[in-house]
C-alpha cells in the first residue's frame, strides 16, 4: 500500500511525503478497506504540525475520513455486518492512504447512488449538524435558522437539514461564491457577515417577514465560527444558540445579560463524544440523515471548483482547505471513480 506517513511534524501540507508500506492484514476486530476517496479536515492540518489535541505516537499516516470498499472482514467477528465488496464510509486515523484497517463501529454503508467522493465527506459534518439542530436545538417547522459559515462543511449540512425540517434559513458567508453555494443548497436569504452591520440585516429580514416574537430575530443560531455574542443581537424570545466550533480561531466570551434578557439558551454540541456518553443517540441521528437522503433532501457537498485526484494531490487539497477559499468538503479521489447513477439510501 501507499500512504502519507508522518515521521516528524512538518511546517505545512506541502512538506508531506508518500511512502510505500506493507498492506496490512485484517485483524480480529478490523476490516481491511481499499480507500477510494478521503475527506480533508482542518484538524488534519493541525495534526501534521503537532498542534492537534490527538497526536498518535510517531510515525503515523495522516487523514481521518474515507470511503471505500471492504477487501477483507475481521478475523474474529462471527457475523460481520459488511461483506467483501461492500461500499462503506467512516473515519479512523490513516485515511490518506490506499488501504486502511477500521472496526465496524466507525463504518456506515455508502448511501445507494452516492459516489465515494460525496460519502467521504459525510461522517463528521452531517451528524454534527443533524445532532445540533434536531437533538439539541429541537428544530421545528416554521423556525427561522441563522447558519454561520453556511458554505463550510458543517454549514452546508446545516442548511440542508434546516430546510428539510421546514425552517427558513438565513445563511452567512464571507464571499459571493460561498453565498451563491449556500443558496444552491437551499438557503432562503444570504448575508455577508464580513460587514459589521450583518446583525441589523438579520433583524430587518425578520421584522419584514415574521410576526409576533419572531419580528425580533431568528429562533436558532448554528455557529461553527465563534459568533454567538454578535448573534445575540438578532434572536427571538426563546431562541437556541448552538455552539458548534471556533473556526475564527478564538474562544468567545459572551455577554450573559443578553441570554437572560432575551430568554434564550446557549447549547453546546460535541458530536464525537456521543459514541462515549450517549451511544443510543448515534443510530437515531444516522437514521434521520439516511431518511433525508432517501427523500432527496440531503445531498453530498464535495467541493467541485477544483479536483484533487490521487494521493499526490493530498498536500494541494490540504493547502486549499487552509486557504479558506473552498466550500463544502474538500475531498481527494484516491481512485478516480465515476459516480453511480441512482439516488436512494439504505437505512442502518
Ligand atoms: N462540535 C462538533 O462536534 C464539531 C464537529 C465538526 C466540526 N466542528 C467545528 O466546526 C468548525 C467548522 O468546521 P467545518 O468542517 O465546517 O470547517 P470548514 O469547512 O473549513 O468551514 C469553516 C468556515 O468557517 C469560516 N471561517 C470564519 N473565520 C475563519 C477563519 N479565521 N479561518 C478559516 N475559516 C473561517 C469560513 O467561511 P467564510 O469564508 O464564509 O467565513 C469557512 O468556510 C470547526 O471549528 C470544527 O472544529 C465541530
Amino acid at each position: 500500500m501507499r500512504g502519507i506517513q508522518v515521521t516528524e511534524y512538518v511546517k505545512g501540507p506541502l512538506d508531506l511525503k508518500i511512502v510505500d508500506l506493507p498492506t496490512p492484514s485484517p485483524v480480529h476486530d478490523q476490516y481491511l478497506i481499499e480507500i477510494h476517496s478521503a475527506g480533508t479536515n482542518f484538524f488534519d492540518l493541525l495534526q501534521i504540525q503537532g498542534k492537534y489535541q490527538h497526536q498518535p505516537p510517531l510515525p503515523w499516516i495522516s487523514g481521518a475520513e474515507f470511503a471505500g470498499t471492504i477487501l477483507a472482514t475481521p478475523t474474529a467477528v462471527k457475523s460481520p455486518r459488511y461483506k467483501v465488496g461492500d461500499r462503506v464510509f467512516g473515519a479512523s486515523q490513516g485515511a490518506y492512504a490506499t488501504h486502511i484497517l477500521a472496526p465496524e463501529r466507525v463504518l456506515l454503508p455508502v448511501p445507494q447512488g452516492w459516489s465515494f467522493e460525496d460519502a467521504a465527506g459525510l461522517f463528521v459534518t452531517a451528524p454534527t449538524s443533524y445532532g445540533g439542530l434536531v437533538q439539541r436545538a429541537n428544530i421545528q417547522s416554521g423556525d427561522w435558522v441563522l447558519v454561520h459559515a453556511a458554505a463550510g462543511g458543517v454549514g452546508l449540512a446545516a442548511v440542508q437539514i434546516a430546510k428539510a425540517k421546514g425552517a427558513t434559513v438565513i445563511a452567512t458567508a464571507g464571499t459571493e461564491r460561498k453565498r451563491q453555494i449556500a443558496k444552491e443548497f437551499g438557503a432562503d436569504y444570504v448575508i455577508d457577515y464580513r460587514k459589521k452591520s450583518w446583525p441589523e440585516e438579520v433583524k430587518a429580514l425578520c421584522k419584514q417577514n415574521r410576526s409576533g416574537n419572531g419580528k425580533a430575530g431568528v429562533d436558532i443560531v448554528y455557529d461553527p465560527v465563534g459568533m454567538i455574542d454578535q448573534s445575540l443581537k438578532c434572536v427571538a424570545w426563546n431562541a437556541r444558540l448552538l455552539v458548534i466550533g471556533f473556526a475564527a480561531g478564538q474562544i468567545e466570551k459572551v455577554a450573559l445579560n443578553r441570554v437572560l434578557l432575551k430568554n434564550v439558551s446557549l447549547v453546546g454540541l460535541h458530536w464525537g463524544q456521543y459514541a462515549n456518553f450517549e451511544k443510543e443517540t448515534v443510530p437515531v441521528v444516522w437514521n434521520g440523515i439516511f431518511d433525508l437522503i432517501s427523500e432527496g433532501k440531503f445531498r453530498g457537498t464535495a467541493f467541485r471548483d477544483e479536483s484533487f485526484v490521487g494521493l499526490e494531490s493530498v498536500p494541494r487539497a490540504l493547502k486549499a482547505l487552509g486557504s479558506r477559499d473552498t466550500w463544502g468538503k474538500v475531498v481527494v479521489k484516491i481512485i478516480d471513480d465515476v459516480a453511480p447513477p441512482s439516488r436512494t439510501a439504505s437505512k442502518l
